[in-house]
């Protein structure tokens, strides 16, 4: 028991987690609700592949094979590949599958204690001599059964974009308990496999509520099976830039947004005065980055004619994490008819479809997917047993989730969170942060004292704000990955300049071929 670190679910994340424990001489043990790695991924819709190119979604010592020669592999794809990374590190005899976590419960301090600490753990050390978790774990094989482990220390990687899906709320009689036709959530339509999912859209007339990528994806299938006979609506009540591929005007995105000299542009958190100056000096220019791809988003796409220009601009979008890959040939959909674009801020149901804003008639319907995302926070916040980790895990409504390094709660002592916060390349993301991790357990650093923590936090909650607006709550650091990994890095006592020179370290874009030879083994300066 005295090495054992729980690791809450087998997606990527929890994967990585385990992978990377192991290498530091812990005992994970993983418990994964479903039968194989690999989560999410395991019940997407069809037409769902990785937005990223694969080369930047991809495990730093586990390249994608050479038998696939897709740019953007499939969901299956992508599942394959997290089995055989599963396989490559042996990572399988620690998962215990079909095992859902019920709740996690802290042993050796009071809450009182815990709240009078001022260094995490009340030590500054990860593991405390009195301190244990009890995993409580629903085994589903034969017969539903429950057992309770103990372990010093646990990883949560439950993953934000499944089970606790985000429903809008209506007055009495205005829901879907007066309509006629179906509601799901786009977490049960991609729960369906290819056939029935079909099966449940063929002939009817659809209603998709939400303007994301499962929306967007969900329409485009919806399209693909109907044709215009049977149009399929999108509902929308806030446009979001789109990219059809990677290079506005030619130019890598991943030049104009991925590199040091783009993040020159933005006020970070804990930046001294150099660089605040320097993001207060080049600010035109990242006005002038976000309306050249903006200008060319307009042009590649009919936005105008269909109403769809966001109101935000292309850099919101990218820092909140609300931009994404438009489907194979969305646009030409729209165009014969096949999607019907509708905006609204608000809209209800009625016994034959829904109502919208400044309509008079109703929009006929048959089926509503509601593909208005999910509550990941809520997610967080159930594994907890005690209302006050609880309360701590979840802040409020007007914060961030309280994380440091978007890992730590400074007040939940001997446990991590991996992918909660959201970036455009999550492998990645998770992979630093899981190395980041393995090194506090193994003792490579400590933790600043809790307040500091706490003082970190708000700084990157400032930055969150002032960049993501209303989206402040998905932790994005898309635009700040860079700055956020340089942390990680100092923390890990390793070089954080990880290019050689210095034009390819300013322009060159980082990503997880950085990390090629970065193995953890010889990430610590000698
Ligand atoms: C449809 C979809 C497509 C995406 N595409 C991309 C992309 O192209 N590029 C990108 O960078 N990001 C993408 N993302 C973001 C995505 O979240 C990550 O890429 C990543 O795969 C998430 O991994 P995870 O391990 O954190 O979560 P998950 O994949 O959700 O895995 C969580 C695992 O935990 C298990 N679990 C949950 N609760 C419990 C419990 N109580 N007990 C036991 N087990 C539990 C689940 O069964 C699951 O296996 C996508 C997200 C979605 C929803
Ligand atoms: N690789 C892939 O192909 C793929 C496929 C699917 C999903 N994903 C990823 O999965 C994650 C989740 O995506 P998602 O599309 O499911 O969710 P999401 O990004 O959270 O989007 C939710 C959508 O629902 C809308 N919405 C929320 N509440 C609403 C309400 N009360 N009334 C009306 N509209 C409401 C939002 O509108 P507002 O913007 O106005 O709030 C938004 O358009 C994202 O990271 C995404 O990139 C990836």
């Amino acid at each position: 028991m005295e090495r054992e670190v729980g690791i809450i679910g087998a997606g990527t994340s929890g994967l990585l987690a385990c992978k990377y424990v192991l290498e530091m001489g812990f005992n994970p043990v993983v418990f994964e609700a479903r039968p194989g790695v690999g989560g999410l991924w395991n019940h997407t819709i069809k037409t769902t592949k990785l937005q990223n190119p694969k080369q930047a979604y991809q495990f730093s010592d586990f390249p994608w094979p050479s038998s696939v020669k897709e740019d953007f592999p499939d969901h299956n794809q992508v599942v394959e590949y997290m089995e055989s990374y599963a396989r490559h590190f042996d990572l399988l005899q620690y998962i215990k599958f079909n095992s859902r976590v019920i709740g996690i419960e802290y042993e050796g301090a009071s809450d009182e204690d815990i709240a009078s600490w001022d260094l995490w753990v009340g030590t500054g050390d990860p593991f405390s001599p009195q301190g244990k978790w009890n995993i409580r774990v629903e085994e589903n094989i034969c017969r539903k059964s429950t057992e309770v482990y103990q372990v010093v220390f646990v990883i949560l990687c439950i993953g934000r974009f499944s089970d606790v899906p985000n429903i809008p709320e209506f007055a009495l009689n205005q829901g879907p308990e007066v309509f006629d036709g179906k509601v799901i959530h786009s977490m049960h339509y991609s729960s369906m496999d290819d056939v029935n999912a079909a099966r449940f859209i063929e002939g009817k007339r659809v209603t998709v509520v939400g303007i994301q990528k499962s929306a967007l994806d969900i329409a485009n299938e919806c399209a693909m099976v109907n044709g215009v006979e049977n149009p399929c609506t999108i509902l929308y009540r806030n446009a979001h830039w789109k990219i059809p591929h990677y290079f506005p005007w030619g130019v890598p995105l991943a030049l104009l947004y991925f590199n040091r000299f783009a993040e020159l542009m933005i006020h970070k958190p804990g930046e001294g005065f150099m660089l605040n100056l320097l993001a207060t000096l080049l600010s035109p220019l990242r006005w002038l980055q976000s309306k050249f791809v903006e200008s060319y988003l307009r042009w590649k796409h009919p936005l105008k004619k269909h109403n769809m220009i966001p109101n935000q601009s292309f850099n919101k979008d990218v820092s909140a994490c609300t931009t994404g890959v438009t489907p194979d040939n969305f646009f030409d959909r729209v165009e014969e008819g096949s999607i019907i674009l509708k905006k609204s801020a608000t809209f209800s149901f009625c016994k034959i479809g829904l109502m919208i804003d400044g309509d008079i008639a109703p929009l006929e319907t048959d089926v509503v997917i509601l593909a208005t995302g999910y509550k990941g926070d809520e997610k967080l916040k159930n594994i907890f047993i005690s209302s006050t980790f609880q309360k701590y895990i979840f802040g409020a409504s007007n914060t961030t989730v309280p994380l440091y390094r978007e890992c730590i709660h400074p007040r939940i002592p001997q446990l991590a969170v991996i992918g909660y916060s959201e970036s455009l390349n999550s492998l990645y993301t998770f992979e630093m942060r899981c190395k980041w991790l393995a090194h506090l357990l193994k003792g490579t650093f400590k933790l600043p004292r809790i307040k500091e923590m706490e003082v970190d936090v708000l700084r990157w909650e400032k930055y969150m704000k002032d960049n993501s607006g209303e989206y402040f709550r998905r932790s994005c650091n898309s635009l700040l990955h860079i700055w956020y990994n340089d942390q990680l890095c100092k923390d890990m006592k390793c070089n954080p300049r990880r290019k050689k020179g210095f034009f390819k370290e300013l322009f060159e874009p980082y990503g997880v071929m950085d990390q090629w030879t970065m193995r953890i083994s010889n990430l610590i300066e000698t």
